[in-house]
């Protein structure tokens, strides 16, 4: 998949312009503070629905303007192009159209363009905490099975619902019989769910973790072991999902040893006022040689595993969707070692186009991809920079 060209206007501080990127290699360079992110952030909007940095939409539209659109034409894996476009107002007007038909629901932008994102706070998903490797799973669980992103949706709305139930249980505004009940009747609809996010959770693992475990041999030219193991939260999902455990689970015998903990546990959490155990707790461990990098992990090592993670998610694509994302750079190879950054670079446009940012050449200086273009932003403008210009 890759973006062919792009036209921007009234995006933060970029100025109005049109693009026409190279199939391969994009290196943008500029001074801190010029906009490169930014441009990254209104090539990525159109995929994610939304801003890649959580920017509420006042933030994004430039301060001079009192609305934006962003035009790409993207060209997907079969040679079929289509144009995707977005414009949003201060009034908090938003449009986003696919071959000029307006998309009303987020969902149906999912995978249309598909990109992977890396920058500076990627180093979160293995440092940080259990939220960032759940989010990680869930995202691109749900980009390759929908139905998992259903079940999350559904889940979450649940959990919120039980949560404010014994909130009102604890605060004596609910009648303890009626509350017990309401709570058996939730306990079972979240076992459901559950029962699909811990198997989607555990089956992306199993996937991702030996592309996982090729990208890092390949980028640091080491045998080490690395694997991404989950680790749920729930006892029963535990024994079921164990090592020993050769034959496979029957998927109602999970859900029904799940809802058996939930109704265990809930004389607590009617005690505590919140729910104690679920889904929302699980984690996943990152492991090089047997050794958690959650905890013991080096700068280098935990960059160099998250980096391996992000990638691998863009393999996993093309082996159940057979799409390749199109990879974002921004700012992230000042901070792995030489040898690393350039195998990172030929490794990630030998077969994705990408855009990589940053504000010192040294960064790609004496790499020479077949197809490249470079772009130099100075103030929010971005201009093709020809050979020999400089
Ligand atoms: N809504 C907006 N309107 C106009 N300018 C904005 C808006 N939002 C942010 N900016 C400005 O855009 C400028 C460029 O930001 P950006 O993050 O893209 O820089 P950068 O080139 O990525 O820098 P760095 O190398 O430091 O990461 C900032 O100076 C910021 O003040
Ligand atoms: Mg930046």
């Amino acid at each position: 998949m890759r973006i062919v060209s792009a036209s921007i206007s009234g995006f933060r501080n970029l100025k109005e312009d049109s693009f026409e990127f190279s199939p391969q290699v994009n290196i943008v360079l500029g001074r801190n503070g010029m906009g490169k992110t930014n441009f990254f952030e209104a090539l990525n909007f159109f995929a994610l629905g939304r801003s890649h940095q959580g920017s509420k939409t006042e933030e994004i539209i430039s301060f001079d303007s009192d609305s934006l659109h962003v035009k790409l034409e993207v060209e997907e894996e079969s040679g079929h192009k289509f144009m995707g476009e977005f414009g949003l107002d201060k009034q908090g007007g938003r449009r986003i159209k696919i071959d000029g038909e307006p998309v009303s629901r987020r969902s149906d932008l999912v995978g249309k363009l598909a990109t992977v994102f890396f920058n500076p706070d990627s180093i979160a998903l293995v440092r940080g905490g259990p939220r960032n490797r759940r989010h990680f799973v869930d995202q691109s669980q749900a980009e390759i099975d929908p139905l998992y992103l259903t079940n999350l949706t559904a889940f979450n709305r649940t959990l919120r619902q039980k949560s404010g139930l014994l909130r009102d249980m604890r605060k004596g505004l609910v009648n303890y019989q009626k509350g017990q009940l309401e709570l058996k009747a939730w306990n079972e609809e979240l076992a459901s769910y559950a029962t699909d996010i811990c198997l989607g959770r555990n089956e992306y693992s199993q996937l991702v973790s030996p592309y996982a475990h090729s990208c890092h041999r390949k980028l640091t030219k080491e045998e080490k072991p690395f694997e991404f193991v989950y680790q749920s939260n729930l006892e029963s999902v535990k024994k079921h999902l164990s090592g020993n455990q050769k034959k496979h689970s029957d998927k109602s015998e999970i859900e029904a040893d799940i809802l058996s903990e939930l109704d265990y546990i809930s004389k607590d959490e009617t005690k505590r006022g919140r729910p104690l155990v679920g889904p929302q707790f699980d984690d996943f461990e990152v492991k090089l040689s047997g050794l958690d990098l959650r905890v013991y992990g080096s700068q280098g090592e935990t960059r160099t595993a998250a980096v391996s993670l992000i990638l691998a998610r863009g393999d996993v694509l093309f082996e159940r969707r057979q799409i390749r994302p199109v990879l974002f750079f921004d700012d992230i190879f000042s901070e792995l070692d030489r040898e690393r950054a350039r195998r990172l670079q030929e490794m990630a446009s030998q077969l994705h186009q990408v855009f990589i940012a940053t504000a010192r050449q040294d960064d790609v200086e004496g790499w020479h991809p077949d197809q490249v273009k470079t772009w130099k932003v100075n103030e929010g403008q971005i201009s093709q920079s020809l050979p020999n210009s400089d």
